[in-house]
């Protein structure tokens, strides 16, 4: 039994495929068509999918998307009565546009791929954006029985949604509605300190630890807990629910209007330009905008814990991007095991809706653990070979044993290494195999990586990769965490021997990696410890101000667009110094 699952129309758009309950692949768009944070409808994300499952569409049982326009029908009636006549009409057009596709995607998907709906024998599904969520971070986790938790901006008109998973179903035991929203507050702050584009709120996070929280006072009255997990925003500081903003889920990156208002810029003064220099009152504005985040989701976990009696959780939405955050649950809650997918948000409900049909709605058996993060796709020695001869590219060839052992060598000796191997990760995060991999024991490699690559503001952190049994010797926790999703503190003993990964505030957003979930970056961290003693290396993703790469092509043209030293593909290996 098939089944395709699409996130469109939305954010992180992307495809999933499930064969007999078996995760086959799964991709974002972006990283086909190049454009960041791709919304529209995924097509080449479904291509692949459907390519590596080795099956055409009229072989699908059933196809689900992450939208159903008829969920909450009635509360948007309502709530639209009345506002609709202060939304701008091609907003409203738009809206209904995509509403549409949405609910027709059987003619969507007939028009996108040329074929006649008589071809289409699949069962069509709407599956409602958090159920979606939650179905990812719990049909595919290690856990029997589970307290779950999707916290997002809005989707389907909810922006939060909590329940128990147990077996193949899910109960949903509470939820926040439009407008109110943690990720909407995010976005807001985001914009107003001039990070105005999709997906720029982890920028923000990396600000946080340079600033005081000292308005914190102010972020409790723009967000409010009430009683039962639930919360409120003081609508006077935001837009979104009384003038509407303009969201363009178009082809291309996602664009989203002015969130705050007014009254968000008086009660902090003049906003900060894009590219202008930070302040510390722009610092301070960060740190108290991620501890009242952090206040929030201990307030809806605690909640939910006491609700459930359980210990062990999952999370989702786009929120659970952040590690911060996910990084303090185990302290501050009595949760004692978290389990995020890599995809946690909105590219991940297109999982979601594959495991929701499958085991909520057709009661199947569970069976998949999501333990990696390694859906997306793969080239064979034949096809890296070719892109490095199409170059024009002089290389070496290793052998499997020889090859982590060299890289370990240039990346101990200081080089920065392109690192492209297997297959592409789901989600935001390199894990490994299309990374760019750098000694953590040399400080400046941080500005060398910022110099020559990733041009990213110098107040970002970048991140450690550790072996899983390692992690206690560095960190102050140790629950694993193989997707980069946690915030941990680098113990003080140890964070002059990693500076190039150690955050101001002594963190680190680390990835834990075992053998068995991708045995060849096991095997070249390992060999950097046999070198430097360090089972540590500065794991930063492989793209210079561009979806990540995908594809030997693109790998190459990164390595030879910015200054990386060496490029190992598979078990080829490129260097500057033979190819000029
Ligand atoms: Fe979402």
């Amino acid at each position: 039994m098939n089944i395709l699952g699409i996130n469109a129309y939305h954010g992180d758009a992307a495809a999933a495929i499930v064969s007999n309950g078996r995760l086959i692949a799964a991709a974002e768009e972006e990283r086909f068509n190049r454009f960041k944070h791709s919304a529209g409808f995924p097509e080449q994300a479904i291509r692949y999918c459907l390519n590596a499952a080795g099956i055409g569409l009229e072989d699908l049982d059933h196809i689900g998307i992450s939208r159903d326009p008829s969920a909450h029908l009635h509360k948007k009636i309502l709530f639209a009565a009345t506002r609709v006549a202060r939304l701008a009409t091609h907003q409203i057009k738009d809206r209904l546009g995509n509403a549409a596709k949405v609910r027709d995607l059987k003619d969507e998907i007939a028009r996108v791929f040329g074929v006649s709906k008589k071809q289409l024998g699949a069962r069509f599904h709407n599956v409602e954006h958090h159920r979606a969520h939650l179905a990812s971070c719990f049909f595919v986790s290690p856990f029997e029985r589970a307290a779950l938790l999707s916290i997002d901006g809005f989707g389907d008109f909810i922006s939060t949604m909590w329940g128990v998973g147990e077996g193949n179903s899910i109960e949903v035991l509470g939820q926040v509605e439009y407008p109110h929203s943690t990720g909407i507050v995010y976005t807001a702050t985001t914009q107003f300190l001039g990070f105005p584009h999709y997906g720029d709120e982890g920028k923000v996070m990396g600000l946080a630890p340079y600033g005081e929280p000292r308005f914190i006072n102010e972020f409790r009255r723009i967000i409010r807990t009430e009683e039962n997990g639930q919360f409120r925003l003081n609508l006077d500081y935001f837009r979104h629910h009384a003038e509407g903003v303009e969201m363009s889920w178009d082809e291309g990156s996602p664009v989203i209007g002015q969130v705050y208002s007014d009254a968000f810029a008086q009660l902090f003064g003049p906003l900060r330009a894009a590219g202008a220099a930070l302040s510390d009152r722009d610092r301070d504005i960060a740190a108290s905008l991620q501890l009242r985040l952090e206040e929030i989701a201990f307030h809806i976990l605690t909640h939910l814990q006491e609700q459930t009696g359980l210990t062990d959780l999952g999370l989702a939405g786009g929120v659970a991007y952040n590690s911060v955050m996910n990084g303090k649950i185990l302290l501050n809650t009595p949760f004692k095991r978290l389990f995020i997918q890599p995809a946690a948000g909105d590219s991940g409900t297109a999982l979601g809706v594959c495991y929701h049909i499958y085991n909520a709605i057709l009661k199947s058996e569970r069976g998949e653990v999501m333990t990696g993060a390694y859906t997306g796709p793969e080239f064979s020695d034949e096809e890296i070979r070719s892109a490095l001869q199409g170059a024009a590219l002089s290389f070496e060839t290793h052998s499997e044993e020889d090859v982590t052992r060299r890289a370990a060598h240039d990346i101990a000796a200081g080089l920065v290494v392109g690192w492209f191997q297997g297959r592409m990760e789901f989600g935001p995060r390199a894990l490994g195999n299309r990374s760019i991999v750098v000694d953590p024991r040399r400080a400046e490699m941080k500005d060398i990586l910022n110099d020559r690559i990733k041009k990213r503001e110098p107040f970002r952190p970048f991140a450690p990769s550790i072996l899983e049994e390692r992690v206690g010797d560095y960190f102050e926790q140790t629950h694993p965490a193989p997707t980069m999703l946690m915030v941990y503190q680098v113990r003080k003993e140890r964070r002059d021997e990693i500076p190039a990964v150690t955050h101001v505030d002594g963190s680190g957003r680390l990835q834990t990696i075992s053998r068995e979930v991708n045995a060849r970056y096991y095997q070249l961290i390992s060999d950097f410890a046999a070198l430097t003693g360090v089972p540590v290396v500065l794991n930063t993703s492989f793209n210079e101000n561009e979806p990540i790469v995908c594809t030997p092509q693109q790998a190459i043209e990164c390595f030879l667009k910015t200054k990386m030293d060496a490029l190992y593909l598979g078990n080829y290996a490129v260097r500057r110094e033979l190819n000029g």
